[in-house]
């Protein structure tokens, strides 16, 4: 179905669209949408500098495989075009959602953040998971954000009071604008399977090239711990922490790994870390719980 737009989204004024926007709101609630056009409007207005659209939710990530985040600027020849293709950045969260995760999840998006101002780019609309219940944590997520990311607008999507929590003590304080939409009656939820299909389609997209590839283990850092298993996700990592690429244990040794990976040169790769997953025979499973995002 096409996009509709809501007169509220037309009303944001581009004054607010600078700096660090975090778009926020629960599952289902739009936010993914609201970012492309409002990634439209920041690429189509020639006044603007370059912005940069990070990607934030590991869940239902629109930029890049599950269990990252992704920093894309626009394509130099085709600026205004979704989603965005020009110079890109990765981080390994290591897991389908912020839970049990949040301090990857809030130090990913910074670093990504960091990376894009040195990329020059002045404004970072950010796209995030609908992690928003204070019993979840979500309402301590994203406070972390706000105050590390220093956002200048936060443009929160409600259904009927469920963020209150979050964004109700912040109306007072001028740290930031918020601005509050409902969410359009065109929202279209998803069912579990949807987005298990969604991330199973990403995954898939995201190692349509990969083969095994054979890791000596001496030559690296080896971050995190637990059983190895078959299919069990993991990032290679450059010097700087940053993703190189994505792999899936296919067998090991004492010495070295057999790792299903699109990687295809190990001279950048100073760590690999394991993530809490698995990626195995187009299928994902989570070890550490199954409720979804
Ligand atoms: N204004 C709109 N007009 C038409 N369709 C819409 C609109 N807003 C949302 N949708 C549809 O509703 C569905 C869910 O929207 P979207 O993916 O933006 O939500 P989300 O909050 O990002 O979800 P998630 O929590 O899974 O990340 C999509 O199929 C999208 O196309
Ligand atoms: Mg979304």
């Amino acid at each position: 179905m096409g996009l509709i737009v809501p007169d509220e989204w037309n009303a944001i004024p581009q004054e607010v669209l600078r700096g660090v926007i975090l778009v926020i709101g629960g599952v289902d609630t739009g936010k993914s949408t609201l970012v492309r056009y409002l990634w439209q409007r920041l690429t189509a207005s020639a006044q603007e500098s370059m912005p940069a659209l990070l990607d934030a939710d590991v869940g239902q990530s629109i930029l890049g495989p599950p269990t990252t985040q992704t920093l894309r600027l626009p394509h130099p020849e085709q600026p205004t075009a979704f989603p965005p293709r020009g110079r890109l950045a990765r981080w390994f969260v290591g897991s389908i959602s912020p839970r049990g995760h949040m301090l990857p999840t809030v130090v990913g998006m910074h670093r990504l953040v960091q990376r894009a101002r040195r990329w020059g780019a002045r404004t970072v609309l950010v796209d995030t998971s609908g992690l928003i219940h204070p019993q979840a944590g979500g309402v301590a997520l994203k406070w972390a954000q706000f105050d590390l990311l220093e956002p200048h607008t936060v443009i929160a999507l409600q259904r009927e009071g469920e963020l209150e929590p979050l964004i109700g003590p912040w109306r007072r304080s001028r740290r930031f604008r918020l601005i509050e939409l409902p969410v359009s009656p065109y929202v279209r939820p998803r069912s579990r399977e949807e987005r298990i299909a969604w991330r199973q389609y990403r995954f898939r997209l995201y190692f349509r090239r990969a083969r095994v590839v054979e890791i000596p283990l001496s030559r690296l850092a080896l971050l995190g711990g637990g059983a190895l298993l078959p299919g069990r996700l993991m990032g290679f990592l450059d010097r700087h922490g940053f993703l190189v690429a994505l792999g899936a244990l296919r067998r090991w040794d004492e010495e070295r790994w057999w790792v299903y990976t699109p990687l295809s040169d190990l001279s950048r790769v100073d760590a690999v870390r394991l993530g809490s997953g698995t990626w195995e025979e187009e299928r994902v499973v989570r070890r550490e719980q199954t409720s979804n995002e």
